[in-house]
């Protein structure tokens, strides 16, 4: 039987605004897509008798059918009556509730993979609704490079991309939960009496001036700074390192900071991996992405 391999990258957001609460509770975003090069192994192996059985070896994962990648599968099935099934096998490098999108990454890799592997044939139009409905970011990891992200985040649009930085990435032993974060963010915000909704995204996007980089902000960071100071700590350290842009990831609780130079990137790390459980990596370009989704996943569109 056929077996794909792919490497299915993280994220980080370069950047994210909140602008409001929406009518389904999900809050309307601005925010930078960015994939990096720290990413998880999935081994596709395609089964006649329709069954999808998952396995991982991270032990604080749950790889049962609330798992996204077992739930893409399920709703690929759903949707088109697909016969087959699969056995898919995911090796993680990247940990669970960072901020670093692992999770969502696997998923889009799923519907790209079975997409192909189960001969569906499923465009552009269908993937992203099943992608919208598996979760917010899950989309941008069907397309990957740098992207604005737009709506809950499901929104996605592509964009030129600048050379490839380098990311010092900070991983904190514990993780942060995404709707424990928004929720947060609600009752801290109705305590704030401004607020300055004017995007600086948007503003770096029609300006094409990358110096704007080092004035993106992460809305969530104040929620996640207040229950864990050491957050704070960690985007100051790395501020004080020649970082062009030091933030936190997602709902956190990866903090990255962003280097033009690679000696720079490489200092820092050191120096950071002396306290923290600290990773260097390279952005990785759309085109990059797709070679690293393999050719059994890769989209022609
Ligand atoms: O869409 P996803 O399942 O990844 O979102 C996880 C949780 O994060 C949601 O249940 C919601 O509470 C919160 N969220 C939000 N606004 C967004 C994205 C996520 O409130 N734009």
């Amino acid at each position: 039987m056929e077996e794909v391999i792919c490497f299915s990258p993280a994220k980080i957001n370069l950047g994210l605004e909140i602008l409001g609460v929406r009518e389904d509770g999900y809050h309307e975003l601005v925010t930078l897509y960015q994939s990096i090069d720290l990413c998880d192994k999935i081994i596709f192996k395609v089964r006649t008798d329709g069954h999808i059985l998952l396995t991982g070896n991270d032990p604080l994962v749950a790889w049962n059918k609330t798992n996204l990648v077992f739930r893409a599968a399920e709703i690929l099935k759903q949707k088109t009556g697909a016969r087959l099934g699969a056995e898919i096998l995911v090796e993680k490098n990247i940990p669970a509730g960072r901020g670093l999108g692992g999770g969502s990454s696997n998923a889009a890799a799923t519907l790209l993979t079975l997409n192909r592997l189960w001969d569906i044939g499923y465009g552009p139009e269908e993937l992203f609704a099943l992608a919208a409905e598996l979760g917010s970011d899950v989309s941008f990891f069907l397309i990957g490079g740098l992207c604005l992200g737009l709506g809950r985040g499901e929104r996605i649009l592509p964009l030129e991309e600048p050379t490839r930085w380098w990311v010092v990435l900070i991983l904190p032993d514990f993780s942060v939960s995404t709707a424990l974060a928004y929720q947060e963010y609600d009752l801290l915000e109705r305590s704030l009496t401004s607020t300055n909704k004017e995007s600086k995204i948007i503003q770096f996007l029609e300006a094409k001036d990358i110096s704007l980089i080092r004035q993106f902000k992460n809305d969530l960071e104040a929620v996640a700074f207040k229950i864990y100071p050491q957050l704070a700590e960690i985007k100051q350290e790395i501020n004080s390192s020649g970082a062009e842009l030091s933030l936190m990831s997602g709902s956190g609780s990866a903090v990255f900071g962003l280097y033009m130079q690679e000696d720079l990137a490489r200092e820092a790390a050191a120096r950071l991996g002396e306290k923290y459980r600290t990773i260097l990596v390279a952005t990785v370009s759309r085109e990059e992405y797709r070679r690293k989704l393999g050719t059994g996943a890769s989209p022609n569109w």
